[in-house]
C-alpha cells in the first residue's frame, strides 16, 4: 500500500472544512448528510470540527452492475432521511469521481424540500469527472488512481485504515480472499 494523504494530512484538511461549514452556514439549520458507507469516518471527524448547530441524517448510494472503475446504474436510498423542509443540507460523500453519484443524490434530495443543498467531499478526482458540477466543498483533488481507507472501500474492506491508500495488486488479492 502507497500511502497517498496521512493521517495528520487529513486531520488538518478536516479541521479547515469544518471551519468554512461553521462560517458558511452560522444562524443556519443545518443537516449534515452523510452518504453511506463510505462517509462514515469523515462524517464522525468533521461534525467534531464544526462548532454550529447542526443535525446529521444518512443516505445510502450504490451503483449496481459496474466494475471498480465505471459505475453502473445508480441506487439511491433515501429510506432514513428524515424531514429537510427549510434546511440547509450538506450532502456528504467520501469521493467525486465522475460525479454522478453526486448528480443523482442532490437530485433526490431536492424532493425532500431543503431550503438549499450543497456537496462535500473528502477527495475529488478531477480527470474524472464528466458532469456538470463540482462540489461545493472538497478536502483535496488526487489524481486518477484507486484509492482506499479513510472510508473508502474495495469489495467492502479498507474502510478502517486511517489514512488514504493506493493498494497494491497484493492488498486486493487479499480482500477478495485469496
Ligand atoms: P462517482 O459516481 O463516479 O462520482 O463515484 C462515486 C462513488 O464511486 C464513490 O462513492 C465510491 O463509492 C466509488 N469510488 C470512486 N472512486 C473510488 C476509489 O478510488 N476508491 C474507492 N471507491 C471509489
Ligand atoms: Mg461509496
Amino acid at each position: 500500500m502507497r500511502i497517498l494523504l496521512t493521517e495528520e494530512q487529513i486531520r488538518q484538511r478536516v479541521v479547515e472544512l469544518g471551519a468554512r461549514l461553521s462560517h458558511e452556514y452560522q444562524g443556519r439549520p443545518l443537516t449534515i448528510l452523510g452518504v453511506l458507507t463510505g462517509s462514515v469516518v469523515l462524517l464522525a471527524d468533521l461534525i467534531r470540527a464544526t462548532n454550529v448547530p447542526l443535525r446529521v441524517a444518512l443516505i445510502s448510494a450504490s451503483s449496481y452492475g459496474g466494475t471498480r472503475t465505471s459505475p453502473g446504474e445508480l441506487s439511491v436510498n433515501s429510506s432514513l432521511v428524515p424531514d429537510l423542509s427549510g434546511r440547509h443540507v450538506v450532502i456528504l460523500d467520501d469521493i467525486f469521481d465522475t460525479g454522478k453519484t453526486m448528480v443523482g443524490l442532490l437530485d433526490a434530495v431536492q424532493q425532500f424540500g431543503p431550503a438549499s443543498v450543497k456537496s462535500a467531499v473528502l477527495l475529488w478526482k478531477t480527470e474524472r469527472t464528466c458532469v456538470d458540477l463540482v462540489p461545493d466543498f472538497f478536502g483535496f483533488q488526487i489524481p486518477d488512481e484507486f484509492v482506499v481507507g479513510y472510508g473508502l472501500d474495495y469489495n467492502d474492506e479498507f474502510r478502517h485504515l486511517p489514512y488514504v491508500g493506493i493498494p497494491d495488486p497484493d492488498d486486493l488479492h487479499m480482500a477478495t480472499g485469496g
